[in-house]
């Protein structure tokens, strides 16, 4: 069965009970369903990955090149993650930035991401929906 890749980075695995004000009240387990649903109906199962440390990440990702695509909220690693935007440059097939918050309407230091020039696309503001956005995106751009 062909599989879809969702990355959360640092302090995305307290989703839910962290600052939801900025971040909403879903947890990564709400998401990793919603994206699982959304891309049901292709047969895609999704392998959800979060882990708080940048190496961790980078391995997550070489060891998942067999995946359709990915769905990456790489938290505070946009702003300065080189070592995971050399992996996401490696990683071979479409895959969307997504960050639950408007970056652009909060402090400048998160105005910058490294890795969006490397994504298929970027869903920003737009809370949990943005991850099923991105798997529609997914969907759209991964051949049948
Ligand atoms: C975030 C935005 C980042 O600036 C922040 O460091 C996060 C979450 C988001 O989803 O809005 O950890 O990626």
């Amino acid at each position: 069965m062909s599989r879809l890749l969702l990355v959360n980075g640092p302090n995305l695995g307290i989703l839910g009970r962290r600052e939801p004000e900025v971040y909403g009240t879903d947890t990564l387990t709400d998401i990793k369903e919603a994206v699982a649903k959304e891309v049901a109906g292709r047969g895609w199962e999704v392998v959800s990955v979060q882990h708080n440390g940048e190496g961790e990440l980078v391995d997550a990702i070489e060891a998942h090149y067999d995946t359709v695509g990915a769905i990456v909220n790489p938290g505070a690693l946009m702003m300065a993650g080189w070592s995971l935007r050399d992996a996401l440059a490696s990683y071979p097939r479409p895959w969307i930035e997504v960050h639950l918050s408007n970056v652009w309407a909060r402090e400048s230091f998160r105005h910058e991401s490294v890795l969006a020039p490397l994504a298929t696309g970027l869903v920003v503001g737009l809370g949990a929906l943005g991850y099923r956005l991105a798997a529609q995106a997914l969907l759209a751009k991964v051949p049948a």
